[in-house]
């Protein structure tokens, strides 16, 4: 039986609109008009579809496993093609600005606690209604262990806000590059999938489009939110906030013809690339029920259906109902003037704390138990590169 079959559901499949979103609006200011949906990473992607073919791919997962420091060099032992991409793409584009990126940890650091809800339960569960996504993560090995792969996801997240994220201490610089390698080899493999290859409607996965969608349904979503919850925010600082968005682009290897270069572009964008392809497929629906399961076995009395009704709220009924999320009316009601209670007492705008204010934290502390799997040692869960499909 297939996924679909055992679900009782019909593939979605959107049709995507023509691209019409001009590069005037980019950070090269000009473009060739191409669509991103057929632009990938030539180059790492031909160098990694070699090391999987003559394989290679563990030792150099043993090569780059203590590599975790922008400061640090590229670690010996690498294919030399391999070497000299990283070497040169490590470093920040020419166009990033340091005094920004600064801004923007601080800025990150400041409002942590919205984007951690943002990212990790808006952003991630609009995942599994971007059909690209969801059928590319469903069927790639990490697929088969969702806390894993949610828990490397969040590595990236955790690097970008890092106050030191940019500095020559921080992580952001190495952890991109890794993640451009495995969204390579995935590139390699998934086209050697029966199973992604039954549901896909794509023959290469991780366009520029598709990473362009993923950042308008984190940071931009993200930056919309803050907006609609009347959360302040300084001009600079959401400047500088985009701004680090801007370089995690470059560094997973999207043109600069197609980086937004300010929030109105990226909105439009957004508009234009995310809003029309969410749609409903098994492989998501199967993903939501997991991750949303993983936070709710967390025992912090943070209940399933308060859960749910938190997902609602952010991203909307429809989609709410294309999940399945069972409702819960007592929480939707908590929710309604309870965070908007807890945003104003976090900014100060409330001498007391607001009833049911525990709630959202003890939420928080949920989605990191299950997803922020730093341990004592504080390291992140290391990022490596995938030999291998999901099985079935
Ligand atoms: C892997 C982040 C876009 C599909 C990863 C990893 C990170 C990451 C940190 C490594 C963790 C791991 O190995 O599981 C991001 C970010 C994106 C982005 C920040 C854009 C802003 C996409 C898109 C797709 C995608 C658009 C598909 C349409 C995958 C897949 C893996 C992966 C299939 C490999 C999982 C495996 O190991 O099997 N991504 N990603 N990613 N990503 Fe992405």
């Amino acid at each position: 039986m297939t996924l679909g079959a055992a679900l009782g559901l019909a593939s979605v499949v959107t049709p995507s609109a023509a691209w019409s979103w001009s590069p005037s609006g980019s950070i090269a200011g000009a473009g060739t008009g191409v669509d991103p949906q057929w632009v990938w990473d030539d180059e790492i992607d031909q160098i990694m579809a070699s090391a999987l073919d003559n394989g290679q791919v563990p030792a150099i997962n043993d090569a780059i496993l203590p590599w975790v420091n922008n400061g640090q060099a590229v670690p010996s032992g690498l294919p030399p093609e391999l070497a000299a991409f990283l070497q040169r793409e490590k470093q920040l584009p020419a166009w990033a600005d340091m005094a920004k990126l600064r801004r923007a940890a601080n800025f990150n650091r400041k409002k942590d606690m919205y984007l951690f809800f943002l990212y990790g339960l808006g952003g991630g569960i609009m995942s599994t209604v971007i059909p690209r996504e969801a059928k590319s993560v469903y069927w790639s090995a990490g697929g088969a262990d969702m806390q894993d792969r949610a828990a490397k996801t969040f590595s990236f997240g955790y690097d970008l806000s890092d106050i030191n994220a940019f500095e020559t201490s921080g992580q952001f610089l190495v952890t991109s590059n890794k993640t451009r390698l495995v969204h390579a080899a995935v590139r390699h493999l998934l086209p050697q999938s029966p199973h992604w290859k039954a549901v896909a409607d794509e023959t290469i996965p991780i366009s520029n489009a598709d990473i362009l969608v993923t950042f308008h349904s984190t940071g931009t979503f993200a930056h919309k939110k803050m907006k609609e919850w009347g959360i302040p925010m300084l001009s600079a600082d959401q400047d500088a906030f985009l701004h680090s968005w801007q370089v995690a682009l470059h560094m997973l290897g999207v043109r600069d013809e197609y980086i937004p270069s300010s929030w109105n572009a990226a909105h439009a964008q957004s508009a234009q690339v995310l809003t029309p392809i969410l749609g409903l497929t098994p492989e998501g629906k199967a993903l939501a029920e997991v991750l949303l399961g993983l936070i709710s076995q967390v025992d912090l009395g943070v209940t399933r259906g308060f859960l749910n009704e938190f997902v609602r709220y952010q991203l909307g009924n429809e989609i709410g109902d294309w999940l399945e999320l069972k409702r819960d009316y007592v929480s939707a009601g908590l929710i309604r003037v309870g965070w908007p209670a807890y945003i104003a007492f976090r900014e100060g705008l409330l001498p007391l704390v607001p009833a049911n204010f525990y709630l959202f934290d003890q939420l928080i502390k949920a989605i990191a138990m299950a997803f922020l799997n730093r341990g004592e040692s504080g390291l992140t869960t290391p990022i490596t590169i995938p030999t291998g499909n999901r099985a079935g």
